[in-house]
């Protein structure tokens, strides 16, 4: 038996700690944020970096024209670029699988070449706005999350159909000329949550079901949209913010808001808002909480300029005008004890709204006429087909 010996199995003993020293530094060091950063250098030249640690290239606000080369950095994860003079999409090839996200907003791009987005394999977020693009190459972009594509020169909503496949925000806006999106292009955008199109030329409400599982997040600011469709409104049913200011949009479509939708915040600011007897929906849903809406009347004159916030149920009177009350076939809800629960009698403004009811479960929305010759609330018109415009149908009311 050979005792072992002290000063070897101490040496093995350093030997381990310093190994195992090591192995922590390096697991410590991997995780740590390098940041190169060299924003507002007037620099000119790309800045060859050979930092293998480093994480971060932070070079925005320089005057930077051309990327020559990048050398292999196996930590680099984020490229900051933004506000420079690049004119051609880097090839940033060298990067490509550790590359998580790309700046290059506010430059001179007019072209991406596929072979240099291509291989960019692990990136999630890629930032293009304020550039010169028409177009964006659609190739297979597997961990892109975020593509922002604002104020560029898109003459059409691009095909996405590949590029766009793991999406979950996505921003098109002021691309003034797109004047619409159209449904196909959305079908493959299967995980969009966020739909940023401010500022294009849209005079349509975009038909956006087919991504109507996942939206969370519309914005349609700054369009010319002019008439909502309550259809595609109450299929969104993860929908919680719109954000539809700065249209010619009349009056929203009265929609379930609690069952079909999650709609917890509509922005609807500079829109020739009616504020009538139709928008009185939208101040019970509102009062119930099931959301908040932000505008300002446009009609009637006593009410023009007037905020949602100071209007009360007793302003938003239907206009005097023509009455119809034939036309449909009814049934008498007279005794509201004995309609579902889903249906409530409200409080009694003289004649006119003394049948306005509510659908808060409903699926589809039902909609009551009172008949003053009578008394009596008729059912008018169960619909489950377009949503009517209703401001020209004056003595029907309406339920959300
Ligand atoms: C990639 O890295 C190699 C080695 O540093 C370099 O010679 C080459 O120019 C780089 N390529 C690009 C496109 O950056
Ligand atoms: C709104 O209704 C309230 C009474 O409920 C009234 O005092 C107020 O003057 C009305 N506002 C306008 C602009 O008509």
């Amino acid at each position: 038996m050979t005792p072992t010996h002290p000063s070897k199995s101490c040496r093995r003993n350093v030997t381990t700690f310093v190994v195992l020293f090591c192995l922590t530094a390096s697991v410590i060091w991997s995780q740590q944020i390098v940041i190169d950063d060299r924003s507002n250098q007037r620099l000119s030249n790309f800045p060859h970096n050979s930092d293998i640690t480093v994480t971060d290239l932070k070079l925005d606000h320089n005057y930077i024209h051309l990327v020559d080369y990048l050398d292999p950095l196996p930590a680099l994860s984020t490229i900051i670029l933004d506000f420079n003079d690049l004119t051609t999409f880097p090839d940033f090839t060298n990067v490509s699988s550790t590359l998580l996200r790309l700046y290059l907003s506010n430059n001179k791009l007019t072209y991406i070449y596929q072979d240099y987005l291509e291989p960019l394999v692990a990136l999630q977020v890629l930032s293009l706005d304020h550039n010169q693009l028409y177009q964006i190459p659609n190739v297979l972009c597997p961990s892109l999350r975020q593509l922002d594509l604002a104020n560029n020169n898109f003459l059409c909503f691009p095909d996405l159909s590949r590029l766009g496949r793991r999406l979950t925000t996505l921003d098109i806006s002021r691309n003034s000329i797109i004047t619409e999106i159209p449904p196909p292009k959305l079908l493959a955008l299967t995980e969009l949550k966020k739909l940023v199109a401010n500022g294009l030329n849209l005079e349509w409400f975009p038909d956006v079901r087919p991504i109507s599982r996942t939206l969370e997040w519309l914005e349609l600011r700054d369009n010319s949209i002019h008439r909502m469709s309550g259809n595609i409104i109450v299929e969104l049913v993860k929908l919680t913010v719109l954000r539809i200011d700065y249209n010619n949009i009349q009056s929203l479509p009265n929609i379930c808001m609690k069952r079909s939708s999650s709609l917890v915040s509509v922005s609807a600011m500079n829109n020739p808002i009616r504020c009538d007897h139709t928008a009185r929906w939208m101040k019970i849903a509102e009062e119930d909480g099931l959301v908040s809406i932000s505008l300002k009347c446009n009609y009637p004159p006593k009410l023009n300029g007037i905020s949602w916030t100071d209007i009360n149920m007793n302003n938003l009177t239907q206009p005097t005008g023509a009455t119809r009350t034939s036309n449909f076939k009814g049934i008498d809800v007279t005794s509201f004890l004995s309609v579902p629960r889903f249906v409530r009698k409200e409080t009694t403004v003289r004649n006119l709204l003394q049948c306005s009811v509510r659908c808060l479960e409903m699926p589809t929305c039902v909609m009551y006429n009172y008949i003053s010759r009578t008394n009596r609330c008729r059912l008018a018109y169960p619909y489950d087909g377009d949503f009517i415009d209703f401001y020209n149908e004056p003595i029907w009311h309406v339920i959300f």
